[in-house]
């Protein structure tokens, strides 16, 4: 795996501070990182700025469809938010360092929540995609961390996980969701580097371990917020049925028509946690 910038502080630091001489005086209070298919919500951002990741200089380019690889600052619902249109995956060969290196740069611009959506597939009995479900918890099973190695600045050596999914934050998606009359069930993502979709037995074994829904985003993300002490909502858009459990093989296609299909939901859910106004 290539050694790749972000995991340096110093390289870090840069970067924050390109991005918020470029965000001059604005200065978000959320973060909030789009999945795939899901990056419609940065349109609904007011006098949004956008940052196309090709700007920042030795930003690592977002390659996978769906995902854009720009960030865009401005209002929502009032709220000012940062929003992150495209990841870096394990599974496309980054670093962990690298994967987590957009959540590091809110942490190091001031923001203290972040809201971490993604596509995923439903491996609990019932969930009918495309669907959202609110992250209780999650198992990594992606065989990486980003907090091996020397401690980055900021970071704590051994976190606490016992809750990386903020109670305060859910309890605001739940309450969203009933107000805006959205089904929104609430279950155990499985992180996994990917890049194939799972096998039947795979799906099985997910499920024995207690996974609702399986991804290959997300959970690196959360370690490395958890690390920094920002909190979290974490949203899984449901876009398929796992493997084994629908009969039909699985494509990027169908996730990318799926997310598109349940993101005004998605938009709606996270409008109505920010008009609650969770700084
Ligand atoms: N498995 C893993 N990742 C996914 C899936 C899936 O079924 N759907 C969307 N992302």
């Amino acid at each position: 795996m290539s050694v790749e910038r972000g995991a340096g502080s110093g390289s870090l630091r840069e970067t924050a501070a390109f991005i918020a001489q470029r965000l001059e005086s604005f200065s978000p209070k959320i973060g909030i990182v789009l999945g795939s298919g899901l990056g419609g919500l940065a349109s609904a951002v007011q006098d949004g700025v956008s940052l196309p990741y090709g700007e920042i200089p030795g930003f690592p380019q977002a390659n996978v469809d769906g995902h854009q690889g720009v960030f865009t600052a401005g209002r929502l619902d009032g709220v000012p938010v940062l929003m992150q249109g495209g990841r870096f995956h394990l599974y496309e060969g980054h670093a962990p360092a690298t994967v987590v290196l957009p959540i590091r740069i809110c942490a190091a611009l001031g923001i203290e929540t972040v809201i971490i959506t993604n596509a995923a597939g439903g491996i609990r009995f019932g969930f009918e995609p495309p669907l959202l479900m609110l992250i209780a918890d999650h198992v990594n099973l992606t065989w990486q961390n980003p907090l091996v190695g020397p401690v980055a600045p900021g970071d704590e050596r051994f976190p606490d996980m016992s809750s990386p999914y903020d109670a305060t934050l859910r309890a605001m998606a739940r309450k969203a969701a009933l107000e805006a009359k959205i089904v929104l069930e609430e279950g155990v993502y499985a992180g996994v580097m990917g890049p194939h979709y799972e096998t039947p037995a795979e799906i099985r074994m997910l499920e024995r371990l207690g996974a609702d829904a399986v991804g290959m985003s997300t959970v690196p993300e959360v370690i490395a917020a958890r690390a920094r002490g920002v909190r979290v909502l974490g949203i899984s858009a449901i876009t398929n049925r796992a493997a084994g459990i629908s009969q039909s093989k699985l494509s990027h296609q169908e996730v990318l028509d799926a997310g598109r299909k349940v993101s005004a939901d998605l938009e709606a859910l996270i409008r109505g946690v920010l008009r609650q106004k969770p700084l």
